[in-house]
């Protein structure tokens, strides 16, 4: 069968990650998960001391970043920056406190996006994100769009840092998601709107397992469509 691009944006802590690690697994798909590239620029920056608003400082440590990702012996993807994994660290609180404005900045989508797009030059492959289906690949034969109730994902969220020894109150996380969603659908730059011909899909109700087989599906009619029109 053909290969395709399934993109899929949304709010933060919708489901995303989680639904298309799976689908990439059963597609025998790669899957990309561009905020943690977003995640591991802010630690970078956070790390040197990078001030966000000074263009040479910004320029310079784009310079210095390299970023990679790579299939553990589990099938895991992880991000590696500058050969480290930093695919823990970048989870923490005091990057999500600081990535939705160090992905404003209009460089740093510049040299993200040519990246993703490097990435899926042969497709076979499952990106998720904020602007997948809108800059990265509006061509993406199937995109989606992810959206739930903010107290479902602020308890997902709370549930996946405790995993992660990282206790943070509901409150915390509520803020968190509410300023990011405000920051990331309001942005000059390639601001978090739904794609033309995504197909939405409420996480609020339904399980990983209802989630998965529905893109799955989805993704099989796209495969089918191509092969029929050659
Ligand atoms: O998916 P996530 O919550 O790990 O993403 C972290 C941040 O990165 C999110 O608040 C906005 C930004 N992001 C982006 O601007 N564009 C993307 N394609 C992915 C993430």
């Amino acid at each position: 069968m053909r290969k395709i691009i399934i993109a899929i944006d949304g709010f933060s802590a919708c489901g995303k990650s989680t639904t298309a690690k799976e689908v990439a697994r059963l597609l025998g798909y790669r899957y990309i998960d561009s905020g943690a590239m977003y995640r591991a620029v802010t630690l970078y920056f956070l790390d040197h001391l990078v001030s966000f608003s000074n263009p040479k400082e910004v320029d310079k440590a784009l310079n210095e970043i390299k970023l990679s990702f790579i299939v553990n012996s589990k099938g895991a993807t992880e991000i590696f920056l500058n050969a480290i994994n930093v695919e823990k660290a970048i989870r923490k609180m005091r990057i999500s406190e600081s990535v939705s404005q160090v992905s404003t900045i209009k460089v740093v989508r510049k040299a993200m996006v040519a990246l993703q797009r490097k990435m899926g030059k042969d497709k076979g492959i499952v990106m998720d994100g904020r602007d997948i289906g809108t800059v990265v690949f509006p061509e993406a034969e199937l995109k989606l769009f992810l959206s739930a109730d903010i107290m479902v994902r602020a308890f997902r969220r709370q549930k996946e840092l405790l995993e992660k020894e990282d206790l943070v109150e509901l409150d915390t996380i509520i803020e968190n998601l509410q300023s990011r969603d405000q920051i990331d659908s309001t942005r000059k730059e390639s601001p978090l709107v739904r794609a033309t011909g995504a197909i939405e899909i409420d996480t609020t109700n339904i399980t990983v397992d209802e989630q998965v087989d529905e893109v799955v599906r989805l993704a099989l009619s796209q495969m089918l469509i191509k092969k029929w029109k050659g």
